[in-house]
């Protein structure tokens, strides 16, 4: 994926496009471009580098030409080393010719050899050049534009987004769209383009959102939008309130920090909020004391709930199945959520790595419900899922921390959680909202199903309260002894086995994901039931095993046999266990003992420490936590 900012218009380009890179940065950072076509010269002025914040500053302060057309693009490399030549822009062979893309251009080794073999030169390794080249064949053998880039759709395979300027044509914009996403922000006497309306949300709020397998001519003062075939769409522009709110770290180091720390109030925020839905929806019929108690209101409410969810109540209490499907550390979430929905709603689930997902045998079943988990709601793999499963007409509800996304778009329903824009690469505070919004949805349905009462429920909320308090906590209180003593120790260790069962398996592959994402540290999980098929064989006195307890007593005393195993090979215990699990405590090396919770809920009441525990042994080892190498917030190709 990448980030692709444009601009047409009566005003200078330059900054809007510098800015609007940097409100992108999240969609790679690998190198930045820009060109635009000079006041001056009326020709093409392109500067890329490889790089991202400081090259994209640098740029603004050194880069002189300016012009009423430009574009700017963010890459996350896929084809192409990272370097100044696979940079987007890129140039046909008389440069009168620039385009940016986002996407992957599946094939693309034929059309350019057989470019070559026409006398093309190419300079970079990227399958977005291709786009370029052929595009200019194609404009020579076309009457228009138009025809020329029905001809390009018909050639070009995989996800793009491409933007096209021509040299020869300084008054538009060629925006084409198939499968990445592309945005156009109308203006007054002015166009806006983007992968992401929020790289031009202080500009305007008319947004027209380019339909998939369509292409834009975009001037100053019109956009006309055609599909492949040609011909004109009728597209409305809606209008979206959302701004870009510029984030900063306060006084913390990094955004992960920072966002660990504010993990209690997301949660909080988000359940306070979902609570609240209902009434958003209708509290016409609620009496005057229900809609004091946000919690009754609801509870007694959920026909509104169902409704903003797209579904009825009668699908709620009839539901066979429930498949979640995500990718990364929401497919994490969505593996612990798998218990909720078993244990709390007694509904049987299935999870899905959505990059898995299409190529599976689907069976069509009515009575089954469709969860997106993805907290960008663009990610690639779960939007393409999610039209799969939209294509054979099975209800799908998305889950997702960013409401204007494309994944909200197109599902039936959606739950917007409320955790507040997450800026560090590895996500942290998305990551337990989502367990608790879950949690909290399982619990709801339950309520529906008549498997718990009002009590019940009332009981869930508080111990999602109380997990979310001891993750602060017990944060609290470990931080010394991990930024002093632990993590400069380990930090040494050059890989980790990590160890869990049931709810906190899946924890535990976060964690080890967590690891690697931020310190590059190897770190390889597993259900602690399979140490002795295999990766037993790996346990020395040269890698930390770190076991996740559980609150489960049967559960409990088996993995206390694991740390045993551990110890008898010279292996060495990092455990997290629940106080009072003494067998634990004293067979570890060195233990996190945290105060008991619902034993479901686990896993948020761990995340603090553990999350902090990866943090600090990145920064021992000079990472940047935020923005890890070769990693994006938001992948947008499959
Ligand atoms: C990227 C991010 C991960 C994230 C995954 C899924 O790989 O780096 O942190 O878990 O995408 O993202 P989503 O937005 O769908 O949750």
């Amino acid at each position: 994926m990448c980030g692709i900012v444009a601009y047409v218009g009566d005003k200078p380009c330059r900054q809007h496009i510098f800015d609007g890179l940097l409100r992108l940065e999240y969609r790679g950072y690998d190198s930045a471009g820009f060109v635009c076509v000079d006041n001056k010269s009326k020709r093409f002025c392109c500067h890329k580098e490889a790089g991202m914040v400081d090259i994209v500053k640098k740029m603004s302060e050194t880069v002189t030409c300016d012009g009423s057309i430009g574009m700017g693009h963010t890459r996350w490399a896929t084809h192409g080393i990272v370097n100044q030549v696979n940079a987007h822009p890129h140039f046909n062979c008389s440069r009168t010719i620039a385009v940016v893309h986002n996407g992957i251009i599946e094939g693309f080794e034929k059309i350019r050899a057989s470019l070559i073999k026409e006398g093309h030169e190419f300079c970079s390794s990227t399958d977005s050049e291709v786009a370029a080249h052929l595009f200019s064949t194609l404009l020579e053998k076309n009457k228009s534009i138009s025809s020329a880039v029905i001809a390009l759709t018909q050639k070009l395979d995989g996800a793009y987004a491409l933007i096209y300027m021509l040299e020869s044509h300084p008054d538009k914009l060629i925006v084409i769209r198939r499968k990445s996403p592309m945005v156009i922000g109308v203006g007054n006497n002015e166009m806006f383009v983007a992968s992401d309306f929020l790289a031009f949300s202080d500009k305007t709020n008319q947004i027209i959102f380019v339909p998939d397998d369509s292409f834009a001519i975009v001037t100053k003062d019109n956009v006309a939008i055609y599909d492949f075939q040609g011909n004109l769409l009728n597209v409305k522009i809606d209008t979206i309130n959302a701004t870009y709110a510029t984030v900063d770290k306060q006084n913390f180091e990094h955004f992960m920090i920072k966002e660990i720390y504010e993990q209690k109030h997301a949660i909080m925020r988000t359940i306070n909020f979902f609570n609240t839905i209902g009434s958003m929806v209708s509290t016409d019929n609620l009496n005057e004391s229900n809609k004091k108690n946000p919690l009754i209101t609801h509870a007694e409410n959920n026909l509104s709930l169902w409704r903003q969810l797209g579904v009825t109540a009668d699908q709620i209490s009839t539901l066979k199945t429930i498949n979640l499907v995500a990718a990364g550390t929401s497919w994490h979430a969505a593996r612990i959520a798998q218990f909720f929905f078993e244990m709390i709603a007694k509904i049987p689930t299935h999870v899905y790595l959505a990059s898995e997902f299409r190529y599976m045998p689907l069976f069509v079943n009515k009575d089954s419900l469709f969860i997106m988990l993805s907290q960008s709601g663009e990610t690639a793999d779960t939007l393409e899922a999610l039209r799969l499963v939209n294509s054979l007409d099975m209800q799908t509800i998305a889950i997702t921390n960013v409401p204007s996304s494309s994944i909200v778009r197109e599902a039936s329903g959606f739950l917007p959680m409320q955790a507040g824009p997450e800026i560090s690469v590895a996500a942290t505070k998305t990551f337990t909202s989502q367990v608790a919004s879950l949690y909290w949805l399982a619990n709801r349905m339950a309520y529906e199903r008549g498997m718990i009462n009002l009590d019940q429920l009332k009981i869930a909320q508080d111990d999602l309260f109380i997990a979310a308090e001891i993750l602060e906590t017990t944060l609290e209180t470990n931080k010394l002894r991990i930024t002093q003593e632990l993590a400069p120790y380990y930090a040494k260790f050059d890989k980790f086995i990590f160890l869990s069962r049931h709810i906190n398996y899946p924890f535990a592959l976060e964690a080890a994901l967590k690891l690697k994402e931020v310190s590059y540290i190897f770190a390889q999980c597993y259900p602690a039931g399979e140490l002795k098929h295999g990766p037993i064989a790996l346990v020395d006195e040269h890698t930390p095993v770190v076991i996740f307890s559980v609150l489960d007593e049967l559960i409990y005393n088996k993995l206390v046999s694991n740390a045993h195993e551990v110890k008898t090979r010279r292996g060495h215990v990092i455990a997290f266990a629940f106080e009072g699990q003494t067998e634990l405590i004293d067979a570890a090396d060195v233990a996190f003992i945290i105060p008991r919770v619902n034993p479901l809920l686990a896993p948020i009441a761990m995340s603090g420490i553990m999350q902090f525990f990866v943090y600090q042994m990145a920064r021992e080892l000079d990472r940047p936590p935020d923005k890890p190498r070769n990693l994006a917030k938001s992948v947008t190709v499959e």
